[in-house]
């Protein structure tokens, strides 16, 4: 393996001070030690026996089982009866269903099924292994948890921000609690008393649901993380993002959420306040876990890594790695194993300590490897973990052992989860280059650090807004694909995903580079994937079949008056308007936002470096307030809004346009409603 180039510790830190003091215990007295096995909802699950591993397929819209004994495919049951198929017309590849997580109810001899774009709930029966029926849930629903005693299940809806009570006698959804914004992950207390729910983007938090009485007991906030006060941008710091996974220690009940922190305000130091300052790969986004008690509570510590060397700090993670999704304990909870989607690695803790033990690279066996890994399950023996491979369609099996010298976990096995792949071989190539930061196989980044998808969560937005060269940037979302949305970048900077390799130079510290022959084709499928396979999300506001409601029609007569000159056609932008091939030398359509009243470009300060991100010739020069027409699908889940992030909610930015500024507040609402459905 090649030698990391700079090394990092991994030490627990405690975030007390930061959060102003203790903070009293959650009212079940917060600390009670949780005895016995947690139920986790994941992409993967083991039957009570053991002898089935039950996994996700999300771009085949299937579910595998495999024989655990013979390590091989018992069948894959497609959930809708047949497999996704690429759209000949617009050459997208959207698996209606993408099937998230699932939970086993051995009790009742189901199996739950998330369909995250079709947001549906599959009952599966667990013997006969066929679909018994589905019923719709909130948009996108990513996580599902049976109870103990297999009479309810609880699903997650990430865009609806729902949680759903289903009695599974009846496969009737019984009950609906709202949470706030954009939850993800789910998991219970091993006495299922309690409900733990992540938030996965703006107020990055875990909520606490009572479950006698399915009401929210608590929020648990995940506080930013400081920055240095010596100014070292190397110390992991920034907001908390990608809260995937609440996974419960046995016994212990201590809650291990795995997320990223996004150092956005790393060109910000208090000593150098003015960007532009270099941006560098390993100063922008670092993993970590923040343990909370038992119970939820505040955060009482945080799984750090720090660079070598840095002052006041112990430990023993030396091992640079990224995507941090899923962490499994061993019965006994001794061992944590930490699967790491981008770096495509496991790292393994002593759960006590907190310390790194080991750290499982490559993931890989003779010519197989998992990569884009989307869960990890443990065994209730402790000896064996499986841990799903999304974009290779497979599970890595890792033997574990634990002795007084300490754990050995080893790569065992792959079985492949699918009988065969529908997704086509570029857009498969594409997805893994999007979702890896493994710089040992490509050079995408350096040292395992950065993916496009650190930034762009689930090819969304990071809802943070970027100090970049070239100003204050929100990162946009993808979805459905840039491709019929004109000029990317904020200013039409770029006119092809292709030239991301820019991108991977600059800001993934990589090296790919589109006028080599070699490395084109790969850039290429990376394209694809942004272009034509990464989903809209699911709309809680779309129209039904009534179509638009009275005041969401009402809003589309102002939009379309007032604002459809801009947010013209189908993609809802006039970028690239008159400039179909999107030649540089051509028309660029941009919009002084200055003198449309928005008043958010920075002026003061040295003209914005536009050309320091793309090498087009000629380079380009944009005045610092022209900005591209952004498209509006989509845009209910992507807050905050503005290319400077400055507008929170879809609210904000009405009241903000000189267009609707002087509507009344009725109409301004109307418009709101009619934005939310688009
Ligand atoms: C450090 C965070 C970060 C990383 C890593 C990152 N992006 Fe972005 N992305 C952004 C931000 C911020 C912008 C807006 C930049 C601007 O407009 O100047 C953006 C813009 C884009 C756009 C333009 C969207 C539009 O509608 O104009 C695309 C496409 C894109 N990124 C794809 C990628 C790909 C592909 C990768 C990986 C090679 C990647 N990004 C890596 C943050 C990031
Ligand atoms: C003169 C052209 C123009 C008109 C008219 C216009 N917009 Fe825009 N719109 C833009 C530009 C340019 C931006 C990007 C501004 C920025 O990023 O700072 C934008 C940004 C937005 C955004 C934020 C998108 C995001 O992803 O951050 C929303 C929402 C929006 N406009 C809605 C509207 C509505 C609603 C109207 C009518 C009331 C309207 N716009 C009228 C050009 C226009």
């Amino acid at each position: 393996m090649k030698r990391r180039l700079s090394r990092r510790l991994f030490t627990t830190v405690s975030l007390l001070a930061a959060c102003g003091g203790p903070v009293a215990q959650s009212p079940d007295g917060g600390g009670s030690p949780d005895k016995g096995q947690p139920v986790v909802s994941r992409a993967l699950a083991l039957s009570a026996d053991g002898k089935e591993l039950w996994v996700v397929n999300p771009d085949s819209d299937s579910v595998s089982v495999i024989d655990t004994a013979s390590r091989s495919l018992v069948q894959e049951i497609l959930l809708t009866g047949t497999r996704p198929t690429l759209d000949p017309t617009t050459m997208r590849y959207d698996p209606p269903v993408m099937p998230r997580a699932l939970a086993i109810d051995d009790v009742v001899g189901k199996v739950y099924v998330t369909g995250e774009m079709s947001s549906q709930v599959y009952v599966l029966d667990e013997t006969a292994k066929t679909v018994k029926t589905s019923f719709a849930v909130g948009a996108e629903p990513t996580a599902v948890v049976a109870s103990p005693d297999g009479r309810t299940v609880y699903v997650v809806s990430h865009q609806a921000a729902l949680v759903s009570k289903i009695d599974t006698a009846t496969d009737q959804v019984v009950a609906m609690l709202s949470v706030q914004q954009f939850p993800w992950g789910a998991s219970l207390r091993a006495d299922g008393s309690a409900l733990y729910v992540t938030h996965f983007l703006t107020q990055p938090a875990v909520t606490t649901i009572d479950t006698a009485s399915f009401t929210v007991r608590s929020v648990s906030a995940l506080a930013d993380q400081p920055a240095d006060p010596a100014g070292n941008t190397k110390i992991p710091n920034g907001k908390v993002r990608g809260a995937y996974a609440v996974v419960p220690r046995p016994d212990t009940g201590e809650l291990w959420v795995p997320h990223l922190l996004l150092a956005v305000g790393t060109f910000q130091t208090p000593a150098d306040p003015a960007p532009p300052s270099a941006l560098q790969f390993d100063n922008t986004v670092f993993p970590t876990i923040s343990r909370l008690p038992a119970g939820g509570g505040t955060t009482t510590s945080r799984v750090l890594f720090q660079p070598l060397g840095a002052v006041g700090f112990t430990g023993n993670f030396t091992d640079s790695c990224s995507g941090p999704r899923d962490v499994a304990f061993t019965p006994d909870g001794k061992l944590a194993l930490l699967a790491l989607g981008q770096s495509e690695d496991v790292m393994v803790f002593d759960a006590t300590t907190g310390d790194e033990v080991q750290l499982v690279r490559p993931l890989s066996k003779g010519t197989n490897f998992a990569s884009m890994l989307e869960g990890i399950v443990v065994d209730a023996t402790g000896t064996t973990a499986y841990v799903s491979g999304r974009n290779s369609h497979n599970v890595a099996v890792l033997t574990i052992a634990q002795s007084a010298g300490g754990p050995n976990v080893q790569v065992a096995d792959f079985v492949d989860t699918l009988m065969t792949d529908p997704m086509p071989t570029n857009l498969r190539q594409g997805q893994r280059l999007f979702y890896s930061a493994n710089s040992a196989d490509f050079p995408i980044t350096q040292n395992f650090w950065v993916a496009c998808s650190s930034c762009h969560l689930e090819g969304r937005s990071d809802a943070v807004t970027w100090i970049f060269e070239q100003g204050p940037r929100d990162t946009p979302s993808n979805v459905g694909g840039p491709i019929n949305t004109g000029f990317l970048f904020r200013q039409a900077t770029r006119n092809t995903v292709v030239q991301y390799d820019a991108t991977i130079r600059k800001e993934q510290g990589g090296a790919f580079d589109r006028t080599d022959v070699a490395q084109l084709p790969q850039l290429q499928a990376l394209s694809d994937y942004v272009n034509y396979a990464i989903p809209l999300p699911p709309n809680p506001n779309a129209p039904g079949s009534g179509g638009l409601t009275t005041a969401e029609a009402h809003g589309k007569t102002l939009f379309d008056a007032s604002c459809g000159s801009c947010h013209a056609g189908p993609f809802f932008t006039d970028s690239g308007s008159g400039n179909p091939t999107l030649d540089f030398n051509g028309t660029v359509v941009l919009h002084d936002t200055s003198s449309i009243g928005l008043g958010t470009c920075v002026t003061t300060g040295p003209t914005p470096d536009v050309s320091a991100m793309d090498d087009n010739t000629p380079p380009d020069t944009r005045m610092p307030c022209d900005f591209d027409t952004p498209t509006l699908r989509g845009i209910f889940a992507s807050p905050p809004y503005f290319h400077d992030g400055s507008a929170a909610t879809l609210g904000d930015v009405v009241a903000r346009l000189p267009q609707s500024k002087n509507l009344s507040a009725s109409d301004q609402s109307d418009l709101v409603s009619y934005l939310q459905t688009l």
